[in-house]
């Protein structure tokens, strides 16, 4: 069975073909950081510009480079939503037309999911179900995945999520955008201990978390005194990964799942991934995390997750290409809406 997968969700462009036997056959990525940096952040319109330049030389490229022809094809998978809506529709567009010439069904796969069955894609003996640690740009959220389709939200960031406030605290230290990967490089040239912020809403009960105020408490910080930026950029990333492993300690004893998995752009990020296995180890529960490249938008995560949507699928093939023939994107969309 062979999926192609479309993700347009941001400023990311990525296409990827998988096999179900033989696994990730070709996949490329077109990063549209460059575009956007002079802005300071993503401009929507911007991005689905790009997303329709970049399409179809990207699924081009991923065909030609595995040698397999758009009609051998078993469905052609694109991110549904959430995300931005005008990138997402370009995205559907090209999708739902190639697939349409093709004679091949065309699945709407969520976001999320993409991100949360990106560990398969490493093949390291990972099943249902697992708790999940979902930290992207737009999302922080704990989730119990019981089964494929059968999630819950345990617990999310009521305000900024994780890698916006990594992007917005970067933006403090005069680093480009996206700064979570130059904080958490400046970070390492830093003492830990040096500055001290606070670990939000430790204290209190439930998995909810907060972010906004770590970016607020480093603002004050540099109006008080004159810190190394990179003493600042450890303590910051410190507070969010120790708020992050306690969080997820505390939702793995809740929900007793025996396994962990950490997926979405901040899960590249080597401080948080020390901390989150230094709990798992303790706690005695194995965890999986996407190679770097697959934790940030990939197309690799939406054709898996079609891969296994198309293989749990009740209907025929014939009757999933009719099931949903019109154009349709979601710009908000929550995870735990999405059945077995
Ligand atoms: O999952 P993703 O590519 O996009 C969304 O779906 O949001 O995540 C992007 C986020 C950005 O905020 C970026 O700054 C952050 O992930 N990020 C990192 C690192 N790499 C990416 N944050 C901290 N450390 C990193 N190494
Ligand atoms: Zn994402």
């Amino acid at each position: 069975m062979k999926v192609l997968g479309i993700e347009t969700s941001c400023d990311e462009t990525g296409v990827a073909l998988i096999d179900d036997r033989e696994g990730l056959l070709a996949h490329r990525l077109y990063s549209q950081t460059d575009l956007h940096a002079v802005y300071g952040g993503v401009v929507p319109e911007l991005a689905s510009r790009d997303h329709i330049r970049r399409l179809l030389p990207l699924v081009r490229a991923v065909l030609d480079e595995a040698g397999v022809d758009g009609r051998d094809l078993d469905a052609v998978a694109y991110t549904g939503g959430p995300g931005l809506l005008g990138a997402l529709l370009t995205g559907a567009s090209v999708a739902r037309s190639l697939a349409w010439g093709w004679g091949v069904p065309a699945l709407a796969v969520h976001h999320l999911e993409g991100h949360l069955l990106a560990p398969f894609l490493e093949d390291a003996g990972l099943d249902f179900p697992f708790l999940a640690l979902l930290v992207s740009g737009g999302h922080t959220q704990l989730i119990h995945a019981r089964a494929l389709g059968d999630y819950s939200l345990l617990g999310e960031s009521i305000d900024d999520a994780a890698g916006e406030a990594f992007d917005k605290t970067a933006k403090l230290l005069g680093l480009g955008y996206p700064g979570g990967p130059a904080l958490a490089r400046l970070a390492e040239q830093g003492e830990s201990g040096v500055l001290r912020l606070p670990r939000p809403m430790l204290d209190r009960p439930g998995l909810d978390m907060s972010f906004s105020g770590l970016k607020t408490a480093v603002l004050t910080a540099l109006q008080k005194q004159d810190w190394r930026p990179e003493d600042v950029a450890r303590a910051f990333e410190e507070a969010v990964a120790e708020t992050l492993v306690e969080k997820t300690r505390r939702a793995l004893a809740q929900c007793g799942a025996p396994a962990l998995v950490v997926a979405g752009g901040v899960a590249a990020n080597q401080t948080l991934r020390a901390g989150l296995r230094d709990m798992a180890a303790s706690e005695g529960v194995p965890v999986f995390f996407p190679r770097p490249e697959f934790c940030t938008d990939n197309g690799a995560m939406i054709a898996l997750a079609g891969l296994r949507r198309l293989q749990a699928a009740t209907l025929r093939t014939d009757e999933l290409a009719l099931a949903a023939p019109e154009i349709a994107a979601r710009a908000r969309w929550p995870l735990a809406e999405l059945t077995p």
